[in-house]
């Protein structure tokens, strides 16, 4: 029986994740109070924006001026999606130092998503791996829809087993395992994490849930249970693929510090300061985000007695 870690990474994701699935572009300057604002916290790891077509996602085709422009804190790894060679190539260009490629567990979806089959993604990453390698960069593989895919359904375990091999073969650093659309349940956890922890180790495995039907926080406590010590969470709940239909927002990080520190798990991160950081947001894209814990501390807020 493996025992809860003391101590977890978190990554933050919402400038990228949740920042994609926004309906309104967001203004460079606003993206970077945001980051500004998330450097503040003291995140291990945040995910800034992705070197992808601005054709598939408009809402991150400033990527090559948000990059340079945001104040690196040591301690924090600043990564980027990068799709193909010619996205690595930008970010490059932009001075990234981490990257992460990212391919799927269903082929419908990967066709959606990238416009390849999973063995085309694989093929792709390969040269772009190879050169972020040479470069001394931390790469990260994503694999989405690893617990249901919003055109296929059901996705076996043997497919994201057979997927992060190849990942792995490819020499990427870490794993993040996605629940793309948030169906995921505790027992899927509980059936997929060992599998992949032999695989990798579970020192090089991350976990990212949605929580579009509110098991994100059941899905982490499993997956704590098992021994994972790395999970992606997005401020404020923002989240989710525009090429995934029906997928809500990621997991809060609020929801997830506020559970993990609860626990007596240390993250290192400021939780007061990442409300900051969702409230501005909140401010840009003019709607309430669904993190609990920023519901809670905004309305705790209104009736504090002066
Ligand atoms: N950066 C900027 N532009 C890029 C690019 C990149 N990384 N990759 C391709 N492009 C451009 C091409 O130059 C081409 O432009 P043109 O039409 O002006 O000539 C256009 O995008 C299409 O390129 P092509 O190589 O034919 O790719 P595609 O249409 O098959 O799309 C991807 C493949 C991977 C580039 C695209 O699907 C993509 O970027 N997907 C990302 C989706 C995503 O981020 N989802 C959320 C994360 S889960
Ligand atoms: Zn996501």
């Amino acid at each position: 029986m493996t025992t809860i870690p003391r101590q977890v990474r978190v990554v933050e994701v919402g400038p990228r994740d949740g920042l994609q699935n926004e309906k309104t572009i967001i203004p460079t300057a606003a993206k970077l109070r945001f980051i500004e604002l998330l450097n503040t916290a003291g995140f291990p790891e945040i995910e800034v924006t992705s070197f992808v077509s601005p054709k598939a996602i408009p809402q991150l085709a400033d990527a090559a001026e948000v990059f340079p422009a945001v104040a690196q804190q040591p301690g924090t790894r600043y990564s980027v999606l990068v799709p193909n060679e010619r996205g690595m190539a930008r970010a490059v260009a932009a001075g990234v130092a981490a990257i992460a490629v990212f391919t799927a567990a269903s082929e419908s979806f990967t066709r959606a998503n990238i416009n390849m089959t999973i063995a085309e993604s694989i093929a792709a990453f390969r040269p772009v791996v190879a050169t972020a390698r040479a470069a001394g960069m931390h790469v990260r593989g994503y694999i989405s829809t690893a617990f249901g895919c919003p055109y296929e359904g059901a996705v076996a375990p043997a497919q994201v087993v057979r997927v992060a091999a190849e990942l792995l073969a490819l020499g990427v650093d870490e794993l993040s395992i996605g629940d793309t659309i948030g169906v995921a349940t505790p027992n899927q956890v509980t059936d997929l994490v060992p599998l992949l922890a032999e695989q990798a180790g579970l020192d090089r495995l991350a976990l990212h849930f949605h929580d579009t039907r509110g098991t994100a926080l059941a899905n982490v406590l499993a997956a704590l249970h098992l021994g994972v010590s790395t999970f992606d969470s997005a401020a404020g709940g923002v989240g989710g693929c525009p090429y995934a239909p029906g997928a809500a927002g990621n997991l809060a990080t609020e929801d997830l510090l506020y559970m993990l520190h609860g626990m007596g798990i240390q993250t290192g991160i400021d939780l007061a300061a990442v409300v900051r950081a969702s409230s501005y947001l909140a401010t840009i894209v003019q709607r309430p985000l669904t993190s609990k814990y920023l519901q809670a501390a905004i309305s705790a807020r209104q009736t504090d007695i002066p």
